[in-house]
């Protein structure tokens, strides 16, 4: 009988190609004419708070994060997030948005932002923003822009453009009592 062995891996760049094919699968070419896309579009995202899931050294799911300033605030955007149809619904989706939500936190983000589905993404600490608060780069439900607030005044921030922002220039202070978790995520068991 098939035992499988999930583990979770911060990003590098031996993954790229099977992200793509991931991607592609979940997306279809559609994929890059998505406001969010054009997003990212503007810089590369962050491979340090970026993460896949392997099964017995297969990736079959991943989740990009890239750094926005959204209004005044220094965030990261999550996405894309994919599971490849044969590992759906055993929980690596949530798992994968928890893993990249607690590093944002501990690399102090400010707030992680994406276009998504709130029932999905609600559970997982996901709450609406401010209809039309927030421009993206093309159309987008309002509906559909969810945050986690990192920063207490992060809703009242959260207001004008969307664009990539370069991550080097750094964004609030990290919990300095947390500097071992900067380090990439060797495996995590699942
Ligand atoms: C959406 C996706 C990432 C979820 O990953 P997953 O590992 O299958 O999901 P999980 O196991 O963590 O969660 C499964 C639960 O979420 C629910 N769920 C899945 N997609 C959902 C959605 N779009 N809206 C609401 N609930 C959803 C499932 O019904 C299931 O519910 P249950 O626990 O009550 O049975 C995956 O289905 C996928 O890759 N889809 C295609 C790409 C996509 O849509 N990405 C999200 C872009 S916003």
């Amino acid at each position: 009988m098939h035992k499988h062995e999930l583990v979770y891996l911060t990003e590098d760049a031996s993954h790229d190609a099977v992200i793509e094919l991931i991607n592609e699968e979940a997306f279809g070419p559609g994929r890059f004419t998505r406001a969010a896309a054009r997003i990212r579009e503007q810089g590369p995202h962050d491979r340090l708070l970026s993460f896949i899931c392997a099964d017995d050294g297969e990736t079959i799911a991943s989740v990009r994060m890239t750094p926005v300033l959204a209004g005044s605030v220094k965030g990261h955007l999550l996405g894309p997030l994919a599971v490849r149809p044969s590992h759906k619904n055993q929980g690596i989706g949530r798992e994968l948005v928890r893993i990249a939500v607690e590093a944002a936190k501990r690399r102090g983000s400010e707030a992680v932002i994406l276009v998504g589905d709130p029932p999905y993404y609600g559970p997982l600490g996901f709450e609406k923003v401010a209809h039309n608060a927030l421009a993206f780069p093309g159309p987008v439900d309002p509906n559909r822009v969810l945050v986690v607030p990192i920063a207490t005044d992060t809703h009242a921030r959260l207001k004008g453009t969307i664009v990539w922002r370069d991550a080097d220039i750094p964004a609030a202070v990290a919990d300095e009592e947390n500097d071992d978790d900067d380090l990439p995520l060797r495996a995590i068991a699942g």
